[in-house]
């Protein structure tokens, strides 16, 4: 059986830049700098423009990774796209994301399988576990998974919707999960998941059960009332939730491979919050020098985060071939996981 390892990684964040004053003075927020930095440490995150979407950030993010990895797009088996901002409510954002990439131009085109994976902030580590799966099983050589999120276009960027539309911003990060004879990759992985706090946050726009599943006004014309169409989230509750869980997994995998956090050259977790990353740091005893972080520069990207951070994180050279790397992240649903990889 191969080991599946990480080929090459790559990300993309849209141009403009969206500080937390310009929240206040562009959009009207009634908030402030020091209250989103003192809360959350996130001191600006991007905005995509009208008109780009999330397979496109998906597909800058995934030429980057690609040519990172050396391979040829055509190499690629399977595609998996983790987003909870897609581009529509269905087809998923996978399959655009193939076509923008060429996957399926000319007499040799493969049509690859896309999965889209919709998992919120555990996104990316629901969609490497599948990608590790499919490649150690030798159905695929290389997988492409990416996360890509478009926020901005479904943030209620108004005062009444400030604890959520402050935390927020755009993106894409992706990697190449390859198959090797090497002694490396990804050893472990582990994802959770507690559908009782599906409602501690939530986005939900429509409600399936009723009939129609939007109501409509008297033109047909489709109503959404605002605590429908914006996310509402129990700010506490997930704080809470997310530093025991990823506690938790993160104590699954080190012990499935019978390794100490002394063992571990590098963190990357999710970017929800930069206080809940400095409080399991504190609860695990990780040194500072061992742990990255980029939400003060793009906020909560979501599904986007890790592979963000790992991109970001190679490039700079804070993460090297021989390093042992532990992930973990945790989102709406409740879902949450954690990945040890040998780079
Ligand atoms: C969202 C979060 C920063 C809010 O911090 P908090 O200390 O729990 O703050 P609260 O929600 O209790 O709000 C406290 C006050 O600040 C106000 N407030 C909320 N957002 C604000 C903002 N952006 N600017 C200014 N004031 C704000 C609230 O309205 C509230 O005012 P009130 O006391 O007059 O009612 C925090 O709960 C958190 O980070 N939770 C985890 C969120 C997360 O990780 N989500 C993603 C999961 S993947």
């Amino acid at each position: 059986m191969p080991n599946a390892y990480i080929s090459g990684t790559g990300f993309y964040v849209p141009p403009r830049v969206v500080t937390n004053d310009d929240l206040r003075e562009q959009y009207g927020i009634d908030t402030t700098h020091e209250w989103i930095v003192e809360r959350t440490g996130i001191e600006e995150r991007r905005f995509a423009d009208e008109g780009v979407g999330t397979a496109e950030l998906a597909q800058y993010a995934s030429e980057q990774a690609i040519e990172a990895a050396g391979i040829a797009k055509d190499d690629i088996g399977m595609i998996i796209l983790a987003s909870l901002s897609p581009d529509y409510c269905f087809p998923g954002s996978g399959v655009m994301l193939g076509q923008r990439l060429g996957l399926c131009d000319g007499d040799g085109a493969k049509f690859v399988p896309a999965l889209d994976v919709r998992n919120q902030c555990s996104g990316f580590l629901y969609s490497l576990g599948t990608a590790t799966s499919m490649v150690k099983s030798g159905q695929y050589k290389h997988v492409l998974v990416v996360g890509s999120e478009t926020h901005s276009a479904a943030l209620d960027l108004s005062t009444r919707g400030r604890t959520v539309s402050a935390l927020f911003g755009d993106g894409a990060g992706a990697c190449i999960v390859s198959a090797t004879d090497e002694d490396r990759g990804v050893r472990s992985w582990y994802l959770g998941s507690d559908g009782r706090y599906a409602e501690t946050l939530c986005q939900k726009v429509w409600d399936i059960k009723q009939r129609p599943f939007i109501p409509g006004d008297a033109d047909g014309v489709g109503q959404v009332q605002p605590e429908m169409m914006w996310a509402k989230m129990e700010g506490r509750k997930v704080f809470k939730n997310a530093v025991i869980r990823m506690t938790e997994s993160l104590m699954r995998v080190f012990s499935e491979q019978g390794i100490v956090r002394d063992d571990v050259d590098l963190f990357l977790f999710h970017q929800a919050n930069l206080r809940i990353n400095q409080y399991l740091a504190d609860q695990i005893g990780i040194p500072p020098e061992k742990l990255v972080n980029n939400i003060m520069r793009y906020g909560n990207t979501t599904a986007a985060t890790i592979p963000i951070l790992m991109a970001e994180a190679e490039r700079s050279g804070k993460l090297k071939p021989g390093m042992k790397v532990a992930m973990a992240a945790f989102g709406s649903g409740f879902t949450w996981g954690s990945a040890i990889i040998d780079w």
